[in-house]
């Protein structure tokens, strides 16, 4: 089924059909292959027949309501702000706006580089990875880290298939859409639960911080999934916690850490029932990860160590990881600087923002990508729409 319509920036739109999924784009693009699909979009390898490169575009799937709206408004106000060689770049986006229902919200594209794998992929194949090859990944990632760190962002889903790889062992992060509250990892794990019947939540990267206490995290909680990364890549791509709930996943991570002294856990343990399940956990003394992964350089497992730290407060940091010995020989300190812009997240903390300005804001955030993307009149509808709505509201 191919049909042809026409977005408000006089661009032909065609849509194709790959395994049963529409995509609706440019003609620039021609689409190729699904390469992969997520929990939130659907990705397809396209040429772009302009530059003659490949690119992946990523369709962002239907906003139902203001977590799906937050998400994607993170998403996009992230990748646009952030300018670091391993985060993934946002080349262009396209919005199809064919439908001209007034209640109706178009389907967003993003055109991204395209990367030839995900790490997820590569550790399928454990013994391509050599020590040169782990040290090169977990140097990009950690700099890729501290520049996120450094703009106040956390990336909060830190694991395989959200890193990106090149054949020449050159990585991006990707994928930013995961929320900032903690009571929404709940929801978006709920949500996930609902929308596809077969689809497991992954929880082997989440820090022991956010399945004890709900409001205490921070940065951290990137570090701790970066350090189960590394262990997997470490460890012949074996997945280091791989409990199937919450009380799995920290009795697994203390049995095998050993449990942090009273006054560590007082640090990060706020809540009554957490602790008591902790306290009733073997004490098993702090131990190197050496024990269970058997690996031949030590600057590596004393990094890992540092990075798998229990107490969120004595974790190492992704500056002071970037400072290791691990890293001496390889570092481009001209690629660790900080992050230099302002980018606004006001957004996650605001209740006022009702679903139909968080719309709006979405087509904001997509024209702010200036020549990228072109989408007048969108917003104006969905300004008017917003207005009937506040007003039907007004009457009730
Ligand atoms: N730029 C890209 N190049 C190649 N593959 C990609 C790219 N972006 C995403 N993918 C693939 O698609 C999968 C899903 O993309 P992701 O951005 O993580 O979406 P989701 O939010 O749905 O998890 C990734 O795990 C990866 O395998
Ligand atoms: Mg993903």
């Amino acid at each position: 089924m191919k049909h042809i319509s026409q977005n408000s920036q006089n661009l032909q739109l065609v849509t194709k059909t790959f395994n049963d999924i529409p995509f609706t784009i440019s003609t620039r693009y021609q689409g190729i292959k699904l390469l992969g699909a997520g929990s939130y979009g659907t990705v397809l390898l396209a040429l772009d027949t302009q530059t003659n490169t490949k690119v992946a575009i990523k369709k962002l799937n239907p906003l139902e309501d203001i977590i799906d709206a937050k998400r994607m408004l993170r998403e996009i106000r992230i990748l646009r702000a952030m300018a670091h060689p391993n985060i993934v770049a946002i080349k262009a986006a396209i919005y199809d706006n064919v439908s001209q229902e007034s209640d109706y919200f178009g389907t967003v594209y993003l055109v991204q580089e395209y990367f030839q794998a995900d790490l997820h992929r590569v550790l399928k194949n454990p013994k391509d990875l050599s020590d040169d090859h782990v040290q090169f990944i977990m140097y990009q990632l950690t700099k890729a880290v501290a520049y996120l760190h450094s703009a106040s962002i956390i990336h909060r889903d830190i694991k395989p298939s959200n890193i990106l790889a090149k054949d020449d062992c050159s990585i991006s992060l990707c994928d930013f859409g995961l929320s900032r509250q903690i009571e929404e990892y709940e929801e978006e794990d709920n949500k996930k639960a609902q929308n596809f019947t077969e689809y497991v939540v992954t929880r082997y990267y989440r820090a022991p911080e956010i399945m004890v206490s709900s409001q205490q995290y921070s940065f951290p909680i990137d570090i701790w999934s970066l350090g189960c990364t590394f262990a997997e890549m470490l460890n012949e791509g074996k997945v280091l916690f791989k409990g199937k709930t919450y009380v799995q996943m920290v009795k697994m991570i203390f049995e095998i850490l050993g449990k942090p002294i009273q006054e560590d856990l007082d640090q990060f343990i706020k809540n009554k029932n957490a602790m008591e399940f902790v306290q009733s956990l073997p004490s098993v003394p702090p131990q190197s990860i050496k024990k269970l992964i058997d690996y031949s350089n030590p600057l590596a497992i004393d990094l890992l160590d540092k990075m798998l730290v229990i107490n969120p407060h004595k974790r190492i940091t992704a500056q002071e990881a970037l400072n290791h010995p691990y890293f001496k020989e390889i570092r481009e300190k001209t690629e660790e600087a900080p992050y230099k812009g302002h980018a606004d997240f006001t957004f996650e903390n605001d209740d006022t923002i009702s679903f139909e300005q968080m719309r709006i804001m979405i087509l904001e955030e997509l024209n702010k990508l200036g020549e990228k993307i072109d989408i007048p009149g969108e917003i104006d509808r969905l300004r008017q729409l917003r207005e009937k709505r506040r007003a039907q509201k007004l009457k009730k």
